[in-house]
């Protein structure tokens, strides 16, 4: 039995979302073709993820100068202890399935912020002699993302968001599928439907492989 993160980036609702609705196709076909398998479902604009703020900063220092927790402020282990779980419950995890909007051409700020309590060395990823090391090797992730223009083609330098997920969650070891992308929906309204379909369809095979993975 794998342990599934499928973490949402999206304020938005399942109605009026294309990731999120494509994501939820997805979850469906990922469950159907294996029920066994424990989901946990993370909405990032519903939990308090905390910031690398002041407080944080600060008592990673005192902790590298041999300061014991037990020594730093209430608010700096409560921020501490908050991201160590999330760290850890994503350490514990065997796939991921991230669902966002493209925004201003990159992720959504609540899921840089998931990514920062998430990205920690020495325990997702560790420097080595030669260069930095992911830890999360054998894992699977898929990234599904709704785009109002069209970046595939001459456009893809202008992406940031996917480009972005995907390189992060690479560096950590994970195996990242092809990630599902419905874009141009605002371009070409009239085509929305068609190409919300389109990715439904590729979810439903792409959950289908991670299912069997
Ligand atoms: C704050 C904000 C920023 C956006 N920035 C971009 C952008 O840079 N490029 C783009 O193609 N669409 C952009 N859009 C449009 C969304 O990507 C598009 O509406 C998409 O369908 C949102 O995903 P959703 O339907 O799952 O909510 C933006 C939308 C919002 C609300």
């Amino acid at each position: 039995m794998s342990k599934v993160l499928y973490i949402v980036a999206n304020p938005s609702t399942e109605e009026a979302s294309y990731s999120l609705s494509i994501g939820r196709a997805f979850l469906n076909a990922y469950k159907s073709n294996n029920p066994m398998d424990e989901i946990i479902e993370l909405d990032l604009y519903k939990m308090a993820i905390p910031l690398i703020d002041t407080d944080v900063l600060n008592a990673w220092e005192l902790l590298r100068s041999h300061a014991s927790f037990d020594s730093l402020s209430a608010i700096q282990q409560e921020k501490l202890e908050s991201i160590h779980a999330l760290t850890d419950q994503f350490v514990a995890a065997d796939k991921y399935i991230v669902i966002s909007p493209l925004w201003n051409l990159s992720i959504p700020p609540m899921l840089k912020a998931y990514i920062d309590t998430v990205v920690i060395a020495d325990k997702t990823f560790m420097y080595t002699a030669n260069g930095p090391e992911g830890l999360l090797k054998g894992k699977k992730g898929i990234h599904i993302q709704a785009r109002g223009g069209t970046y595939s083609g001459d456009k893809s330098f202008l992406e940031f968001g996917d480009s972005y997920l995907r390189t992060i969650m690479s560096f950590l070891g994970i195996d990242m599928m092809e990630s599902i992308i419905a874009e141009g929906m605002a371009y070409s309204p009239e085509k929305a439907a068609e190409i919300k379909l389109a990715a439904v369809h590729l979810s439903q095979s792409a959950a289908k492989e991670m299912a069997s993975a």
